[in-house]
């Protein structure tokens, strides 16, 4: 295990929703050259090209990775690049091939390059229906019943076996949904509370595909970026967990969150019409204990349900009107 700094970082998936926000919010902090946005096949944003490196980086393909890190000298990497539930369940193949082949591509970069860190998000589709889903434990029931929720508990304990057996010091949080108003979510089951606002906004009703009373742990892209950055400066020896940190903001129903949009676009309707989605929705928590988190690395959210849901119409009003 090295005090080493992080100097020179990739972001793999930086097409993605939150690769996307990401990759900007690392070079302000560590310089728009330090940092590269890994993509597959998707197009970065503009804001992404125009501001620093860009590379083709499948994680499947250990060449392309093993490339990238040796010509720009990279020392972390932030690997954002996965299948999310809703895709995962219409190609559990390629989920696993992407999230476990690909995962320990990035691990295997990092042992044999002695790399300082991999960051590595986990999700609250690790826990099923049979972990108690009203303030769910740090350690708990793992028996996910989607293959991206396999892939995530088996990514924590890979992840967490680098850790130990090599010194790969790799860290991760189970976000819960994240809101976010850059880039749309990328199949996730809890798309809805992002597509909502787009389509408030944009025509002033929604068909939403989950129940009207399903509440999940949510967090908005700020929180989500801070957390995950945060964890990554922790120094090592405080932390007990690695890749498995609980972290939790806010929970509510989609009839909740409706209401709350409904205070700034009083003419939306909201219908439902529940899919295979509301199933997956159903086997998640509705909230989480971080207590971990909070005390061996200081997280706290910033954002609630009214201040995240002013701030989206705001931004998304200024982007789509
Ligand atoms: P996303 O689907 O929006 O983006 C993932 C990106 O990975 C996409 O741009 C995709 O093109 C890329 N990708 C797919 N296969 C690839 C491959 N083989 N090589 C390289 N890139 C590939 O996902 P996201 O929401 O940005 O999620 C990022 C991470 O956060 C994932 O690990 C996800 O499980 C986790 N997470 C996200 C949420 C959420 O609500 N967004 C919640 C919990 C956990
Ligand atoms: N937002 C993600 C999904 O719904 C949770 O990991 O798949």
């Amino acid at each position: 295990m090295s005090d080493r700094p992080m100097k020179r970082i990739l972001v793999t998936g930086s097409a993605g929703q939150i690769g996307s926000e990401l990759v900007m919010v690392l070079r302000e902090k560590y310089g728009n050259d330090n940092v590269v946005a890994g993509i597959n096949r998707t197009q970065p944003s503009e804001r992404i090209k125009n501001s620093g490196p860009v590379e083709v980086c499948d994680i499947r393909k250990r060449e392309q990775l093993d490339d990238v890190v040796d010509r720009y000298d990279i020392d972390t990497i932030y690997n954002m690049a996965a299948i999310l539930s809703a895709v995962g369940e219409q190609k559990p193949l390629l989920a696993w091939d992407v999230n476990m082949n690909g995962f320990q591509n990035v691990l295997e970069c990092a042992r044999e390059k002695e790399l300082v860190r991999v960051m590595n998000p986990s999700s609250i589709a690790a826990f099923g229906p049979e972990t108690p889903r009203i303030n769910t434990p740090q350690e708990t029931v793992l028996k996910p019943r989607t293959m991206y929720g396999v892939t995530k508990v088996a990514g924590e304990l890979l992840g967490d076996y680098y850790f130990r057996k090599f010194g790969v010091d790799v860290r991760g949080v189970r976000y819960p949904g994240i809101i976010s108003s850059e880039t749309p979510p990328g199949g996730g089951t809890t798309d809805y509370a992002v597509a909502i606002f787009y389509e408030a906004i944009k025509h002033g009703r929604y068909e939403c595909f989950v129940r009207e009373d399903t509440v999940l742990p949510m967090m908005y892209m700020p929180d989500a970026l801070k957390g995950l950055m945060d964890l990554a400066e922790a120094p090592v020896e405080k932390l007990e967990h690695h890749c498995d940190f609980n972290l939790a903001s806010m929970s509510f129903s989609a009839g909740e969150l409706a209401a709350e949009i409904k205070k700034h676009i009083p003419e939306l309707e909201v219908t439902y019409k529940p899919d295979f989605r509301q199933a997956i929705a159903d086997s998640w928590p509705q909230s989480i204990d971080d207590s971990a988190a909070r005390r061996e690395w200081g997280w706290e959210p910033s954002f609630d349900l009214s201040s995240m849901t002013k701030d989206m119409i705001e931004k998304l009003s200024a982007k789509l009107l």
